[in-house]
């Protein structure tokens, strides 16, 4: 049984008396010690899913249908006093800007502490050596003295390493990360995400990364699912995904970051057009209106979701790749 299984997901909005739907007939499942990678464009449901799952979608957002399933029970329906008991325990969540979520009157030794003595039930002592081994953990140098610095005494990269440390340090079992670099420059991105990853395996613990660079996490997931216009559109292994990717929006967005494994010559060509506004309806495919290979039919039926060649897409007119031809060699 997965960790993590989220089925048929469904978030509503309620605006001027009337109903609108954010995210449509989400899937999605992490196993323990594995990273799933969620990506798509600013706005296609990313953020929403997440805290669906953690249960904190903000006044007026509600879950219209489907169900999270974690560690074998269904936490659709929990009431917040029970949510409030699994968040930060057994499920953390690494918010993308470390600033707003680190509080700047606090000392990190404080911020990493505070849940486990509350959570775990350590002594002052306990949690300070574990804090200790935590910072050491996410490669903080001169643990110790680190704990009495607070929030502006640290890097970006350094404050992010620290939501790490606090995100692990009640041992969750599973770690939401919503674009938890975004704000970093690639080479503390990719250090950071690489960490991230490495850790949660060696712990055991299932890793959700929510991204809009598809580019950069690839090498940290073992699974990825694209999002666009609050649906999953593509699901695959992360390997398989790159060597043959089926949806064209997912081609579109590995056309349009750059990559270690295509040579720079090849110019990168970002997806023309917008994503779509969610409170505005459109009829088929959401992505049809920026897909050059649309066809009528597009415009018209939603794709379900459908199994091929171990990936799991909603086009009706997916790419369908012999090896020799794959986008890129595996
Ligand atoms: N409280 C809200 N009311 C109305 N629309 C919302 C609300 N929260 C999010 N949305 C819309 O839902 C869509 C998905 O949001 P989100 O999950 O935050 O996207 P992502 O994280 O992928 O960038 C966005 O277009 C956003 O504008
Ligand atoms: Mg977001």
């Amino acid at each position: 049984m997965p960790l993590l299984a989220v089925e048929n997901l469904a978030i509503d909005v309620e605006r001027d008396g009337q109903t609108h739907r954010l995210v449509h007939d989400a899937s999605f499942s992490v196993e323990r010690g594995e990273t799933l990678a969620i990506v798509g464009e600013s706005g296609s449901g990313k953020s929403l899913s997440a805290l669906a799952v953690i249960g904190l979608l903000s006044e007026g957002l509600g879950i219209a249908g489907g169900s999270i399933t974690f560690d074998g029970r269904d936490i659709t329906k929990l009431d917040e006093q029970a949510h409030n008991a699994l968040r930060g325990s057994e499920i953390s969540m690494i918010f993308q800007e470390p600033m707003t979520s680190l509080n700047p009157v606090r000392s990190i030794g404080h911020q990493i502490t505070e849940g486990m003595r509350l959570k775990l039930g350590l002594s002052r002592r306990a949690a300070k050596a574990r804090a200790i081994d935590l910072l050491e953990e996410v490669g903080i140098s001169d643990p110790a003295q680190r704990l009495k610095q607070y929030p502006h005494q640290l890097s970006g990269g350094m404050r992010q390493r620290v939501m790490i440390a606090i995100a692990l340090a009640c041992k969750p079992s599973l770690i939401l990360a919503d674009e938890p670099t975004t704000a970093l420059d690639v080479t503390i991105q990719a250090q950071i995400l690489s960490l991230t990853s490495r850790i949660c395996r060696d712990h055991g613990v299932g890793l959700v990364l929510i991204t809009h660079n598809l580019g950069i996490v690839a090498r940290y997931a073992q699974n990825v699912a694209v999002m666009y216009g609050g649906r999953i559109v593509e699901q695959a292994t992360a390997a398989e995904l790159y060597r043959a990717p089926m949806h064209h929006y997912t081609r579109g967005l590995l056309s349009s970051v750059p990559r270690l494994d295509i040579p720079r010559n090849v110019p990168l060509s970002p997806i023309a057009g917008a994503p779509p506004d969610p409170l505005q309806v459109v009829p088929g495919c959401r992505f049809h209106p920026r897909c050059a290979a649309a066809t009528e039919r597009c415009g018209q039926e939603v794709p379900a979701p459908h199994h091929h060649g171990g990936h799991q897409v909603a086009c009706w007119h997916p790419v369908i790749e012999r090896p020799e031809h794959a986008m890129v060699q595996a």
